[in-house]
């Protein structure tokens, strides 16, 4: 007996949902930071075009083969594109997987964070000594409780389903999202650094912008959108037929790119605003959203105390609710492809990427052998990974820089030039093709996937993006 399909309650299901994947450690951490490394305004007008003109595409193409199909990831190829196109639904969930194996154990250090500053806001900050990080980074088993715990929650959420799981938790989350992200940007718009800020992140210098910076934006556009791995199929199988495609997914590219957009605007203004900061700061690791953030709240900041514990809470469901749509990949495959039930789909792909994050968990000094691991003088695999050290490092290079980006030409491809535009307008309900409907097709046929060639070529003579 088949059980009818779950599905989200409304539109603002969706959104929400979608919106909560798309909005998660990259917008908080990574964009702030390629942007500064790439010096601002530029880079920031060649990640919005980005967005709109190849995630945006991507995304409704997506969302179009979840919501036709009614199923997810690998059976969803195969129903509109028969078995060999399957193969695109079972890379994303590999990757799908990679991502939230390490993604966990980062998002695990938020718990952490926020109990330490709870802790500082109640009997006083004191500055950690600078080894402190690295410590608690190569602690194993802080590490692997941190992440087990951050799993759990994450796996209870899925088993509770699409609509009484994921569409409620990531509907209360993403209000508190926007609140708390309006009340950091509005503090440290009090801050002396805000010109400077807004002048680095708005002006635009192309002189200074590496050639590089084009293809790391398309990069940071996937990854930002939580596209490339199917994510949006599997909540776009949840939509309503009637429910609109085209605004469903202009609403989450905008609240994503405004979520980028206003933590490069806070967190420039607070680093601009301590002068001896802004020589030494090294953006390329977490350090800056985990090491520096806490301790600019309590000696720099109005209100520390209060924010610095409410910031970790906003990474905390940041990162939970892009979670919950990686782990939501490979459930779904499972009870798609399977038939299986969710709670037995839930358990065991559970417990397959938490084995995988106890790679990643220990290979931040755990484990000398896991932190030392590179393939920088292995033939073959050091196209796929680059000069990263470690198991983390390595996972994310992969994904970031193959998975997604191979996975998304795939997506273009598929919808672009396999599926025929008459079934693309009968299935969009249009009658004839309009302005809008040409131009998507022609970037899902032409823009993305040149885009995306140049970045795969580019990522194989050993540009990293991750
Ligand atoms: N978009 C999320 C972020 O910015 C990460 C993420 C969640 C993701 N789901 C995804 C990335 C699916 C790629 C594919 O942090």
């Amino acid at each position: 007996m088949t059980m009818p399909r779950e599905s989200f309650g409304s539109k603002l299901g969706f959104i929400a949902a979608a919106s909560g994947s798309a909005v998660g450690l990259g917008n908080l951490w990574k964009f702030p930071y390629i942007t500064w490394e790439n010096n601002g305004g530029a880079f920031v007008l060649v990640y919005l075009a980005a967005a709109l003109m190849l995630g945006l595409p991507i995304m409704m193409a997506e969302i179009f083969i979840g919501r036709t199909a009614k199923l997810s990831g690998a059976p969803a190829y195969k129903k509109l594109g028969g078995n060999k196109w399957s193969k695109l639904g079972y890379l994303g969930a590999a990757a799908g997987g990679i991502i939230l194996s390490y993604y966990m154990v980062i998002a695990g250090w938020s718990i952490r964070s926020f109990f330490q500053c709870l802790n500082w806001s109640f009997t006083g900050y004191v500055q950690p000594d600078s080894k402190e990080f690295g410590d608690f980074l190569a602690d194993s088993r802080a590490q692997i409780l941190l992440t087990l715990a951050f799993t759990l929650v994450n796996a209870f959420i899925i088993f509770l389903g699409v609509g009484k799981g994921i569409e409620k938790a990531t509907k209360i989350m993403m209000p508190v999202l926007v609140l708390l992200m309006l009340y950091l940007v509005g503090t440290a718009l009090t801050m002396p650094g805000r010109d400077e800020a807004f002048s680095m992140i708005f002006s635009l210098d192309f002189k200074n912008m590496k050639p590089e910076g084009y293809l790391e934006a398309v990069g940071q556009a996937f990854f930002s959108l939580s596209l490339g791995l199917g994510a949006m199929v599997a909540y776009g199988s949840y939509m309503k037929k009637s429910d609109p495609i085209i605004s469903s997914a202009a609403w989450v590219v905008v609240l994503d790119t405004l979520f980028a957009l206003l933590s490069c605007v806070a967190m420039f203004t607070i680093i601009l605003s301590v002068p001896e900061l802004k020589e030494h700061l090294s953006g390329g690791t977490v350090g800056m959203l985990f090491i520096t953030l806490p301790e600019l709240f309590y000696t720099k900041m109005p209100g520390g105390l209060i924010l610095a514990p409410l910031f970790f809470v906003l990474v905390a469901f940041a990162a939970l609710s892009s979670t919950l749509s990686l782990g939501e990949v490979v459930t779904s495959l499972l009870i798609d492809r399977k038939g299986w039930k969710r709670s037995k789909a839930v358990m065991v792909s559970t417990t397959f990427i938490f084995t995988g994050s106890i790679f990643a968990a220990l290979s931040l000094g755990g484990n000398q052998f896991l932190s030392k691991l590179n393939f920088e003088n292995t033939p073959v695999l050091k196209i796929f990974f680059h000069n990263k050290t470690g198991v983390l490092s390595l996972l994310d290079h992969l994904a970031a820089n193959w998975l997604l980006p191979v996975g998304g030409l795939g997506v273009t491809i598929f919808v672009g030039w396999f599926l025929h535009s008459d079934f693309l307008l009968d299935k969009l309900g249009l009658k004839k093709s309009t302005i809008g409907f040409k131009l998507w097709l022609w970037s899902l046929r032409v823009l993305a996937p040149a885009a995306i060639i140049i970045l795969i070529i580019s990522v194989a003579l050993g540009k990293d993006f991750s």
